[in-house]
């Protein structure tokens, strides 16, 4: 048997269940990983409070990014066999024992990365990544980030870093160090935060990532920078059009370019070669991982997620 963790309604985390299911079978085109580990993003809990997805129609299953071992391959795949480790991306349901994917779903997992940072690789890499790419960030770009000590901001504070673009990162003091080790200059959120950032970036900020969508964070991003498209959300995309800025995601009703998409695809490599490849053996991106829980505590998982300040990248175990 497996069991997974899935909902039947909407509504708070109460909705979720842990249930036992037979044990998945490939289909033609199709492998079944044995899940070691799996990322709780917070798109998680939007789809399964409504906030995102629309209704719901039948039983949805949790999660789209995890790793884990290959257990079974179907007819027509190749390239992969029993045992192997891979990162899984996109997948439908990866709060599990079990999960059925495609080809396209998965990458072989770096060696030197852990099945619990592999899960954690997924949703904020690719979007870091895209966002980046798709503000311009280079060498010599001054970039602020709001939410930097977030998932997606920890992976794109070390991207920007790693092109040569300055980073300055908003997060609560607790989290400032860690910014700092990874070569973002941190600032706390809240009141007087232009000028706290005018005092750090006094060269003036080129261009915003926003990874917390609050009017504070806009309306900062708004008094420093002077062209909205240099300006991009991620969180607040229905708005998006209205204030002139760019967004991916996030609410915003237009989809991702296949620009984006290819984007966010490139991603999911590019950081597992960066992770085997860092300077003495050591890897070359990092994971901030936070509690890591038994799968059958997903929904104490997702109220820590929703609270708005996990304790680090969140993570389930089967
Ligand atoms: N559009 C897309 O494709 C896409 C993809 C991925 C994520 N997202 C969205 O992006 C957001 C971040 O995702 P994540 O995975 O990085 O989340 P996360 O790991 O849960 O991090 C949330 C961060 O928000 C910060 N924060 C909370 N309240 C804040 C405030 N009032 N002002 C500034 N920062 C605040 C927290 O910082 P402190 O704890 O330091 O206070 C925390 O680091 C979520 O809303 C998520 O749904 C969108």
């Amino acid at each position: 048997m497996a069991t997974v963790i899935q909902y039947r309604e909407l509504g708070s985390a109460d909705v979720l269940e842990t249930v036992e299911v037979p044990t998945p079978h490939a289909g033609p085109g199709e492998l079944v990983v044995e899940v070691r580990a799996a990322g709780v993003n917070p798109i998680d809990w939007k789809l399964r409070s409504g906030i995102r997805g629309g209704e719901l129609t039948g039983t949805r299953r949790v999660g789209s990014d995890g790793s884990g071992v290959v257990a079974e391959v179907g007819e027509g795949v190749e390239g992969w066999s029993v045992g192997d480790e891979v990162v899984i991306t996109n997948a439908a349901g990866t709060y599990a024992t079990h999960v059925v994917v495609t080809p396209q779903q998965i990458i072989a997992k770096p060696s030197n990365v852990s099945f619990e940072e592999a899960a954690a690789i997924g949703i904020p890499v690719s979007t870091a990544y895209q966002a980046l790419r798709s503000l311009g960030v280079t060498e010599g770009t001054t970039l602020l980030i709001h939410g930097g000590s977030g998932a997606v901001g920890h992976a794109a504070v070390q991207f920007a870093v790693a092109w040569g673009a300055t980073v300055v990162a908003t997060a609560s003091e607790r989290n400032h160090e860690r910014l700092r080790e990874l070569g973002a200059v941190p600032v706390v959120y809240g009141p007087g935060l232009v000028e706290r950032v005018r005092e750090v970036a006094p060269q003036g900020v080129d261009r915003v990532l926003d990874a917390v969508g609050t009017d504070e964070a806009l309306d900062a991003s708004f008094e420093l920078v002077d062209d909205r498209r240099n300006i991009g959300t991620i969180v607040v995309g229905g708005k998006a059009a209205e204030l002139g800025i760019q967004a991916w995601s996030g609410g915003n009703p237009l989809p991702l370019t296949d620009q984006e998409q290819a984007w966010r695809a490139e991603a999911i490599p590019a950081v597992a070669a960066l992770a085997t490849a860092g300077p003495e053996g050591r890897p070359g991106f990092s994971f901030e991982l936070g509690t890591i829980r038994p799968l059958a505590e997903a929904a104490e998982a997702h109220r820590e997620s929703e609270s708005g300040h996990p304790s680090g990248k969140l993570i389930l175990v089967p």
